[in-house]
């Protein structure tokens, strides 16, 4: 357990912190893996004392931990670590008083929960009130820009102030147990990783639907759109996982080098591919778990009843490296889909020969791995059906990991307390380079320029489904089908 640290959360009011990033601390309070010495500055620009700030907080973290237990013993220790201290962000002399609950010769990770806009000018304030020094670290959170270009403004303003190794960028996807599963199950298992290559794989397909809609983000994310808001960010990350090469070591620089040798390796879509290889959606009214929800166009907040924003992406992704080539991964994510789930499925060949054609096809293995709910992972072979009646009868049957039944817990941490343990651990393996986020950008401006020069319009899909008809039409012109259970 690092000792010597003290944690700067800034926008400590807003929505991430208090649904995320508090209740996060608490549990590893709660679990014995915060120092007995690390103090939480939690700094906002709201007026409001730390008494009733501590008081609110307490509530939320009570809300929050009602399925995993509030214990108040753990609350009335984590309480007083917490100092809220109010700071306008524009103002330079306000971070003065950061300055002054700083103490000598301890670590300060600072935080940033706030808009990406104000980044640069954060830094620069701290770095001014003397709050830097060689060994401060700094978390940001995503989006890092909305294109190659602003992604670039936005690493070298924080760069001006923070070395690389001191930066830490978070892709909460990375923090989820069971993606730090795919390196134990890709690279700790032989049977696995003597077949993980175009030799065996017959294709991928990266899902990440959810049930939400906007959340009242109207006006932030009919700019942003699913393809910024998720795939250049968490669906590339599933896929670096799946497809990178095998790093000499888990060393962060090991891990984020494969990465991104792999972002660099995706085949661009570009105007001439985009028609066959990319499907855009956006929801239409609908229902969701038995109940009625409004369309995009006509949730709260919607600016314009004309926008052509996409609240779906269907995409597929060429990897053209020696191990992929011919392998594609179907990418899919969107909003108001049927069910909440994020999984990877790693669909493997037909035999060379079958000696039970009625298998054929139907029954490849599939590999299965839930990110969420229910994480784990299923194998899906083939068996013989144990019945006298029949000669050689098969069936489908399951092999089954359950992810909940080895964790220390009873239960399956949240992202953010992994992410926290390691920024504290001053570990990068799990944060996301410069290099990374803007090998990422390189490849969905590319996209998004061949969405924009051929006015690629959304297809309608009901709130409820599985999207636009045209993303069965993307796969299935293939051959394959999207997984079902
Ligand atoms: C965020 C996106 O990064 O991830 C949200 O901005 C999205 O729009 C969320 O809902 C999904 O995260 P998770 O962990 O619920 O899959």
């Amino acid at each position: 357990m690092s000792s010597n640290i003290d944690l700067v959360i800034f926008g400590v009011r807003g929505d991430l912190a208090r649904r995320k990033l508090l209740p996060a601390l608490y549990q590893l309070d709660k679990s014995g893996l915060l120092s007995d010495s690390t103090r939480i500055a939690a700094v906002a620009r709201e007026k409001i004392d730390s008494v009733e700030f501590i008081r609110q907080t307490e509530e939320l973290i009570k809300e929050n931990a009602k399925e995993k237990g509030f214990d108040s013993k753990v609350w009335t220790r984590f309480s007083r670590r917490l100092h809220y201290i109010r700071i306008d962000f524009s103002q330079k002399k306000e971070f003065k008083a950061l300055q002054q609950w700083a103490i000598d010769k301890r670590t300060m990770i600072y935080y940033l929960a706030t808009p990406p806009s104000l980044y640069g000018s954060i830094c620069k304030h701290l770095h001014d009130a003397s709050c830097i020094k060689p060994t401060s670290r700094i978390v940001l959170e995503k989006p890092i820009g909305h294109d190659l270009q602003s992604s670039k403004g936005v690493n070298a303003a924080v760069g001006e102030y923070f070395e690389e190794r001191n930066i830490y960028r978070i892709d909460h996807y990375l923090g989820k147990e069971t993606v730090q599963n795919l390196l134990a199950l890709r690279f700790a298992n032989r049977i696995i990783n003597s077949q993980w290559d175009n030799s065996c794989i017959d294709h991928v397909e990266i899902t990440a639907a959810e049930t939400v809609g906007i959340e009242g983000r109207w006006s932030y994310y009919d700019k942003v759109g699913q393809l910024r808001d998720m795939v250049q960010n968490h669906l590339l990350q599933l896929l670096c996982m799946v497809a990178m090469e095998p790093p000499s070591s888990l060393q962060a620089n090991e891990i984020r080098g494969e990465k991104v040798k792999l972002l660099r390796a995706l085949r661009p879509i570009d105007s001439d591919t985009v028609e066959e290889n990319a499907v855009r959606g956006q929801y239409s009214a609908g229902w969701i778990a038995g109940s009625p929800v409004v369309g995009y166009l006509e949730e709260d907040g919607c600016e314009s009843d004309a926008s052509n924003n996409e609240t779906y992406v269907a995409l597929k992704v060429q990897v053209d490296n020696w191990r992929w080539a011919g392998v594609p991964f179907y990418l899919r994510t969107g909003k108001r889909m049927q069910e909440k789930v994020t999984q990877v499925v790693i669909a493997y060949k037909d035999n060379p020969h079958s000696l039970f054609p009625e298998t054929e096809g139907e029954a490849n293995n599939k590999l299965v791995i839930r990110l969420q709910p229910n994480e784990g992972i299923q194998l899906e072979m083939v068996s013989k059906k144990q019945s006298l009646k029949e000669r050689l009868a098969t069936e489908k049957r399951t092999l089954n990991l359950d992810f909940l039944d080895s964790s220390d817990e009873s239960r399956i941490a949240d992202a953010y307390e992994r992410l926290f343990l390691e920024v504290i651990k001053g570990d990068q393996w799990l944060f996301v380079s410069r290099d990374e986020i803007e090998a990422s950008w390189h490849w969905c401006d590319e996209l998004l320029a061949a969405w924009r020069d051929r006015k690629v319009p959304t297809k309608a899909y009901s709130a409820g489904s599985w999207g636009p008809s045209k993303a069965e039409v993307l796969i299935e012109s293939d051959n394959r089908s999207w997984y079902e259970e």
